[in-house]
């Protein structure tokens, strides 16, 4: 174990200006306000202008987080970007935001995924490589443009996602016991097929009948990934709790993957730990994969939802499967 603490040194979020509304998508596909709203919490999403790009989202952000962290550019020794939806397939999206941000070119770049779960893999990436002394101070972000791969005709998806961006400096502290205390990661491969973009990877490229059946975009067995992210959650919390001898009454925020009102409200019932302990901005963003936990994480920093000493915990699922939990004192 490091005997550095890692630490968020700051913090920033980016939504496009466009705004979504379920009464918008009621007239484009045989859907309601009020079905999203009582099956979702989902009221609005966001969504990328023409020709904005996850790495033009995720420069926004960036920048935020380094004026939150009273950081420059120059500052950054390593960045990681956590997206399912890089604006080219190769290269990383972490070379354009490397290039548009103006870090060095020292700096080591690269993306990850881990779907929804990615600003948990990516944290957790990040503070290892910093808390071994290689890395001095990092940025890592959660960016995605789901309105590219979307199939705007399936109602059981389109209403879900949005797109957006977060990001977080991080750096040490010498003060023993506060950053990421630790981080409990997973993966169930065998659930690939229950949320997953079929056509246009290697195993299956695209062609010209592929792309008319809208089969480079998401497809999901919602039920069945409904069920598997509840216990996932459930069970990275719980784990993590164990792990530090903590009860879910220590925590004072989490910050869940906001995919699903009804997800959040299943966790808070299965960890006994009311709803006003749980951070939700899914009404306004919808589902924004690797970008809805920085986001959200912004979001409760700037409303003062965490405080020095806190401790927070964060709970994220998705495609992979993959799923985990962070715990941070502040
Ligand atoms: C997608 C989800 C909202 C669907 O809710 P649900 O209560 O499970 O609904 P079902 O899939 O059982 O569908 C119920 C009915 O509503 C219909 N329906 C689906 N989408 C609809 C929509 N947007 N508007 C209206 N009706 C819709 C279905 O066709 C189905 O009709 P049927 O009974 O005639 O077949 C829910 O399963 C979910 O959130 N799953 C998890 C998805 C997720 O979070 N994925 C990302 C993880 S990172």
């Amino acid at each position: 174990m490091s005997t550095r603490s890692t630490v968020i040194l700051g913090t920033g979020s980016y939504a496009p200006e466009r705004v979504l509304t379920n009464a918008e998508l009621a007239k484009a596909v045989d859907t309601s306000d009020e079905w999203i709203r009582t099956r979702t919490g989902i009221s609005e999403r966001r969504i990328a202008a023409p020709g904005e790009s996850t790495s033009d989202m995720g420069v926004q952000a960036a920048r935020r987080a380094l004026v939150n962290a009273g950081l420059t550019p120059a500052d950054i020794d390593l960045l990681v970007v956590a997206t399912i939806t890089p604006d080219y397939v190769m290269p990383a999206a972490s070379c354009l935001i490397q290039h548009k941000l103006g870090l060095r070119t020292s700096t080591t770049c690269f993306d990850l995924n881990a779907a929804c779960s990615g600003f948990l893999f990516a944290l957790d990436t990040v503070c290892a490589m910093v808390g071994s002394g290689r890395y001095q101070k990092a940025l890592v972000i959660g960016v995605e443009k789901l309105s590219a791969i979307i199939d705007w005709q399936d109602r059981t998806t389109c209403v879900l996602f949005g797109d957006g961006a977060g990001a977080a400096v991080i750096g040490t502290s010498p003060e023993p016991g506060i950053g990421l205390l630790g981080t409990r990661l997973g993966t169930s491969g065998e659930h690939v097929e229950l949320l997953y973009i079929p056509r246009g990877g290697t195993s299956a490229p695209a062609t010209a009948e592929s792309i008319a059946a809208q089969d480079h975009c998401i497809r999901m067995k919602g039920k069945e990934v409904f069920k598997l992210a509840v216990r996932a959650m459930d069970e990275a919390a719980r784990d993590i709790l164990e792990q530090h001898q903590l009860r879910a009454d220590h925590i004072s925020l989490v910050i869940p993957h906001q995919a699903n009102l009804r997800i959040i409200e299943a966790i808070s019932e299965y960890l006994d730990l009311p709803m006003e302990r749980f951070f939700v901005n899914v009404d306004r963003y919808g589902n924004t994969s690797a970008a809805s936990i920085p986001i959200a994480l912004d979001e409760a920093r700037r409303a003062g939802r965490i405080k020095s000493g806190d401790l927070t915990l964060l709970v994220a699922f998705g495609a992979g499967l993959t799923y985990g939990s962070a715990l941070i004192r502040w």
